[in-house]
């Protein structure tokens, strides 16, 4: 968070970062930090940080119990930066957390998202040469290196943003942003995201000194054309520019300040000097500055806002029938029954697919009568996996950032094939680096467990095999019935949702065991690993999906009067065979939950408790299967008194491999 001639408390200045960091709580939160200057008593220039393990409100008491800071300072030009972490190399801790300090002076203090893979080397060398690591960290060498290059400069004119440039040449990934004592700040981007929100207010006055325009402030060019048109470039007084910027991992954390960013590009450098705002590229030859339009984002406050729910997961649960919506919204004309429309109209030449989604498989094979390859990105890149050029390989992703899909996306588009992203985040890595794709439209995913987003990617590779079967006659009665299946579907969605108090009855049952198995098959499996998925994931029970058609390979051996079971049996192609797995349960005194169509009087009197959903096309069924499952999960989580929206150990965002 930078500020020029913006003056501010200190106050102002910790709330605004503390907001930010409350906002991207989601993707870490073992431990915070921040590190803010004009600290010294004697030294205004110095910076102080602070550190503490556990979420950010520990962080945000810390600071206001500290008493050596005046909190109602006023500061003109500051700089700040914080951090939420997600442990990846040493426990969470104070001592862990970033900024991470080139020294007991604090002189360069760094963040970094990502792993540094050569840390290990690097320290070892900084230890020799005399550095004494306070942390387990890998981000530890950043700061170190930077001191020990500055330390050892050729001459006092290497600027900061030299000496940072070559120490992000000696790391093999990270997205970094690092401030020193003199009041510079620098940023650079690889592998995870990484943007600057520009505010710039301006107002007419003589008795102030405008900014300047540097020519190779691309930046500040940018700035001046997009949100002052009418301003000449050339302006100089009366015109006096007040610039902030917010730079940040997410859009989240700065939309209450500006919906106006930049996204850097990987190898990206954006360094602020005296108000100053300059990008360049890593290793670039003269007059090669990039050229990052300022993009402004749609998003509102009110959407990373809890409202009046428990949680922003319950929140996100109830906003399906919107959402699903919104994915639909201008795709599907329901008056005409005209299916979706989409640009990229070469996918249809292409031979042959690699998709990574279980729960659309079927129906995409049944619509585009090719064969569908289901892959998990990291098992993908583990087998190196043939992809030729007449491959079209969907890369599906709620954050577009996910490390290991990212790197199948990029090794898929190193052989040739045709790269189709399907994310929820404008602007993200995922989107940016596809050939083309879809945002779903589901409006900002909060909790860590995905609920409307997967929902919504559900729904646009329906979307997108009705798009391909457009023109097969054979087809079209199914695609009619298809399209009036998604045209009914918020009004199912809604009915489901009804049933919440019915499945919280249920829950009320089940909370303290320590198993609950979700079976099913055909459309279903994938419904039933996605509901063990939420389980597991916010209420730490043992949780599995089973395909019901592998029950006597194995799991038919869990099954007794005491083991949890949901099953997930419609009226569908699969119907028979449920039933005689029902029975298999039954005959080992099981006693299962089941999710069935309403009035499926035969499946009653063999369940133990059942769940009646709105009956839906087949192909549809598993989006209005899984939300008792999503209310479950939640349920059952608030009931075993955790955090429904931080669990332990994971995050929202996995940037890292
Ligand atoms: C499940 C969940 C995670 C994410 C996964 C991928 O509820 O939230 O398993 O689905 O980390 O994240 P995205 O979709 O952002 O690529």
């Amino acid at each position: 968070y930078l500020n020029y001639r913006v003056p501010q408390t200190r106050k102002d200045i910790f709330t605004t970062l503390v907001k930010g960091l409350q906002r991207l709580e989601y993707r870490g939160y073992d431990s915070a930090g921040v590190a803010v200057d004009g600290c010294g008593k004697d030294d205004k220039n110095s910076i102080c940080l602070f550190k503490k393990k556990g979420k950010v409100k520990a962080l945000d008491e810390e600071l206001y119990k500290n008493d050596s800071l005046d909190l109602d300072m006023e500061l003109d030009t500051h700089f700040g930066i914080a951090h939420t972490r997600w442990a990846t190399h040493g426990e969470p801790s104070a001592v862990n957390s970033h900024p991470h300090r080139s020294d007991k002076n604090n002189e360069f203090v760094v963040i970094h998202n990502g792993i540094i893979t050569n840390y290990k080397e690097l320290k070892k060398y900084l230890v020799s040469k005399g550095y004494e690591f306070e942390s387990e960290t890998d981000t530890e060498v950043i700061p170190k290196l930077i001191k020990y290059l500055y330390d050892n400069r050729e001459s006092n004119c290497v600027s900061f943003s030299t000496l940072v440039e070559r120490v992000i040449q000696q790391l093999f990934e990270q997205s970094v942003l690092s401030f020193n004592a003199l009041h510079s700040f620098i940023c650079s981007r690889r592998g995870s995201p990484l943007l600057i929100g520009v505010r710039c207010q301006y107002k007419l006055s003589t008795d102030q000194i405008p900014i300047q325009y540097n020519s190779g402030d691309i930046a500040t060019y940018f700035i001046s054309l997009s949100l002052f048109p009418s301003l000449p470039l050339s302006s100089q007084p009366p015109i006096t520019l007040y610039l902030s910027n917010l730079l940040s991992a997410s859009i989240s954390a700065i939309i209450e300040h500006t919906n106006k960013v930049i996204y850097l590009e990987d190898d990206d450098i954006a360094a602020v000097a005296e108000g100053k705002l300059s990008l360049h590229r890593m290793n670039r030859s003269a007059g090669e500055d990039p050229v990052r339009v300022i993009q402004t984002l749609q998003m509102e406050l009110q959407q990373i806002m809890k409202g009046n729910f428990k949680a922003f997961m319950q929140k996100e649960i109830f906003e399906q029938p919107e959402s699903v919506f919104n994915t639909m919204r201008g795709r599907i004309c329901f008056d005409t029954s005209t299916g979706p429309k989409c640009a990229g109209q070469g996918i249809s030449l292409c031979l042959k697919f690699v998709s990574l989604s279980v729960q659309t498989r079927q129906i995409l094979e049944e619509l585009t009568e090719l064969p569908v390859m289901v892959e998990l990105a990291s098992d993908f890149l583990d087998r190196t996996t043939p992809v030729y050029r007449d491959d079209v390989c969907f890369f599906i992703s709620q954050s577009g950032e996910t490390a290991d899909t990212l790197m199948a996306l990029r090794y898929c588009k190193e052989r040739g094939a045709l790269t189709v992203g399907v994310t929820n985040t404008v602007g993200s890595s995922i989107s940016r680096e596809t050939d083309c794709g879809v945002h779903i439209n589901a409006g900002p995913e909060i909790g860590v467990a995905s609920t409307k987003a997967y929902t919504s990617q559900f729904v646009s590779l329906i979307m997108f095999g009705l798009m391909m079967s457009e023109d097969r006659l054979s087809l079209q009665k199914r695609r009619q019935e298809i399209i009036n299946g998604l045209r009914k579907l918020p009004e199912l969605i809604r009915e489901v949702l009804a049933l919440d108090q019915k499945i919280k009855s249920i829950a009320d049952e089940l909370y303290q065991q320590r198993s609950l198995l979700v079976m099913g098959r055909g459309y279903h499996y994938a419904t039933c690993l996605e509901g063990a998925l939420k389980i597991k994931e916010i209420t730490y029970m043992h949780s599995e999906g089973i395909l019901a058609g592998e029950l006597k390979h194995g799991p038919l051996a869990l099954i007794d009067y005491h083991m949890p079971v949901i099953m997930v049996i419609m009226r569908d192609a699969c119907y028979i065979k449920c039933h005689n797995a029902l029975q298999q349960i039954t005959a080992r005194q099981g006693r299962p939950i089941i999710l069935c169509c309403q009035d499926d009087s035969e499946i009653s009197k063999m369940a133990y408790k059942t769940i009646e959903l709105p009956h839906t096309v087949d192909c549809l069924q598993g989006i209005l299967c899984v939300i008792p499952l999503q209310l479950m999960s939640f349920h059952l989580a608030v009931l075993r008194g955790y955090d429904v929206d931080c669990p332990r150990n994971l995050a929202k965002s996995v940037t890292v491999e």
